[in-house]
């Protein structure tokens, strides 16, 4: 039967206990992790929040009453004990921080009893996502989960002091909203009022930080909610906060300034570690010729090679033939990788086709100097001497080539670099590396669109010395946005907004938005920039990614207390539901199809 209080009160959490309080009578309260029965005595590990606390019972010490009611006692009954701390009678337990003290119990309240758990709370749970995740509060129990959602509190914390110190102003925009050009597919909801109307949950707080700054509050931050409805990738969740920032009569240095200061102060108060600033900088033109990639991991080497130049002219078609469709042949060198048997480069080719690559021309160069290639007999000697030597090829290298348009060339080589850098073991993960990209491209080509789509959103300001170029070469010109990375991971992004209409409505024409079209949907924007808008920029950063590199976990589920699967649902409430035929009524929706449930994806 649970008990109540009783006007019982905690005095410690279970750690909070220590040697310096010898003799004193404590109340803590708990779940029980685990309990024996030895030899009259009944020894059970409390554990709370903070860890894990030894309670003895012994008859003679807590009388018989209480010595029966614990040995009532289950893994994960809630209970409450007041006793007296007294040195360990056994053996100190050097993996407790309370290993040299235990708790002679007086008294004891069961307040809940529990049900044999599904799974056994403990760190390092090797039980099966689904479970876990199904059964989320119990697993939000496990001491690693916990000090990861702690670690996010705060990282919160520290946040929001810094940006408050920094004279930034905390604002709530709103949740229901209409939608934002964020290039991601809405989560709309529908209106009971205006039936056939829908608001959009925001993709993030753009369009109102921007209108904050016409309001004049200078400087705004909120750790905000978004919403975004994509096919969910690794590191991407449907729902996800963000610490968004705006910041006016600014320009890029600025922002960059204020949020490496902000770094530096969170890995200090956080980690402890001491984040070199200025942080490093490169283009996004160098990022993707040396990386393969905007968002590059920069803890290893194995750079792309552009070998264009070397091939354009060989006997090998692929090569040639790309070159001359204007894609480009660039290469990687796997440093001591020429033994790689064929079977695994097969699976390398299989990981590029991913990329949408054709296949990976190779060249294993054996350490007695002999050379193996899918490709040599299409070349010459002096060809394949001058393709390795710009591949810097030495032997036991081996050299990973692709063929084709410049962006699939990019997303393959940078795929296969992170790939190989991680088989390879080439990624030291005590490390963090941080880096700014700057230079982005203002527009990007949509193929499937036919035209000119924002690389970030349609309000990012344009280099002023690439102006010029809007109508001849809009692909020229680049962006004052910038992102910044971690270890490989965008992190955040953001850019210097656009406060001129004369830019705005160009930028609207070469996206192909009509006037008509800007005015219906970005409207009480373009007219607020009518009554006197700052110069203005922001940054936002995606706070589970950074919770996640932090706290050093695999997934970004693990910083979420109540996180959703790959299909978007919510194993725990089983979110999305149906609701039933009077509240769509009300709606004024109707639904066409009934689909079959499918298989959970995690
Ligand atoms: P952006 O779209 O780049 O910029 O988003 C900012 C950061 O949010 C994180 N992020 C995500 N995290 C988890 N799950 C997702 N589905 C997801 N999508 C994005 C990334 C990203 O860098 N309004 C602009 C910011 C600005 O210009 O100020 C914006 O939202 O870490």
């Amino acid at each position: 039967m649970a008990e109540s209080l009783g006007g019982m009160k905690r005095s410690h959490r279970c750690t909070e206990v220590s040697s310096s309080n010898l003799g004193e009578t404590v109340t803590v309260m708990g779940w029980v992790q685990k309990n024996r029965n030895k030899g009259g005595l009944i020894f059970v590990d409390l554990r709370d929040r903070t860890g894990i606390l030894q309670i003895i019972f012994e008859e003679s010490q807590c009388g018989s009453e209480v010595f029966e009611k614990a040995g009532k006692l289950r893994a994960e009954f809630t209970i409450a004990v007041k006793g007296v701390v007294a040195k360990r009678a056994g053996a100190v337990n050097e993996n407790l921080a309370t290993g040299d003290i235990e708790v002679i119990a007086k008294e004891l309240k069961i307040l809940a009893e529990a049900e044999t758990p599904p799974f056994h709370i403990e760190e390092n749970s090797k039980t099966r996502d689904e479970i876990r995740l199904k059964y989320r509060y119990l697993d939000l129990r496990r001491p690693d989960l916990q000090r990861v959602i702690m670690m996010r509190s705060e990282i919160c914390r520290v946040v929001r002091n810094f940006l408050a110190e920094e004279g930034f102003i905390e604002i709530e925009t709103p949740m229901l909203t209409k939608s934002t050009p964020e290039g991601a597919r809405d989560y709309l909801v529908p209106s009971r009022i205006h039936k056939g109307s829908f608001y959009a949950l925001p993709q993030s707080p753009q369009l109102f930080k921007q209108l904050l700054m016409v309001a004049g509050y200078d400087r705004y931050y909120q750790l905000a909610r978004c919403f975004r409805d994509e096919d969910l990738r690794a590191h991407r969740q449907p729902e996800f906060t963000q610490i968004d920032m705006e910041l006016s009569f600014v320009d890029q240095e600025d922002v960059i300034d204020v949020n490496e200061r902000l770094m530096k102060t969170l890995f200090k108060e956080i980690l402890d570690i001491d984040i070199d600033t200025p942080l490093r900088r490169m283009t996004w033109h160098e990022a993707m010729e040396r990386f393969g990639s905007d968002k590059p991991d920069t803890r290893f080497g194995m750079e792309l090679k552009n070998v264009s130049e070397v091939v354009k002219d060989c006997g090998f078609g692929v090569f040639s033939g790309a070159v001359a469709a204007g894609g480009s042949v660039r290469g990687i060198n796997a440093k001591g990788q020429a033994g790689m048997p064929r079977k695994k480069i097969d699976a390398l080719t299989e990981f590029v086709k991913g990329y949408g690559a054709k296949g990976i021309a190779y060249i294993q160069i054996h350490e007695d100097g002999s050379i193996k290639s899918s490709f040599s007999k299409f070349m010459s000697d002096d060809e394949m001497k001058a393709l390795i030597g710009a591949l810097e090829g030495e032997p036991g290298d081996l050299l990973l080539l692709v063929a084709d348009k410049n962006k699939i060339v990019f997303s393959a080589l940078g795929g296969l670099r992170l790939e190989l850098g991680e088989q390879m073991g080439l990624i030291d993960k005590d490390r963090y590396d941080f880096l700014w990209i700057t230079d982005f491209p203002l527009l990007e080509w949509s193929e499937e669109e036919n035209r000119f789509m924002a690389e970030h959103h349609p309000f990012t300001m344009p280099k002023e010395e690439d102006w010029e170029y809007i109508d001849s070469d809009p692909g020229r010109v680049r962006a004052q946005a910038y992102d910044i990375v971690l270890n490989g991971n965008e992190i955040g992004g953001g850019s210097v907004r656009i406060h001129r209409s004369d830019i705005q409505e160009k930028m609207f024409e070469v996206l192909g938005f009509t006037p008509e079209r800007a005015q219906e949907q970005f409207g009480f924007l373009l007219t607020a920039f009518k009554y006197g808008v700052p110069p203005h920029a922001g940054l936002a950063y995606g706070l589970d990614r950074l919770v996640m590199l932090m706290a050093k976990v695999d997934t970004i589920r693990d910083v979420i207390a109540f996180p959703k699967v790959k299909d978007a649902s919510c194993l725990m409430t089983e979110a999305p539901g149906r609701v039933d035929a009077q509240q769509l009524e009300e709606l004024g929706i109707s639904i066409t199809e009934d689909k079959e449930e499918e298989n959970v994806q995690l």
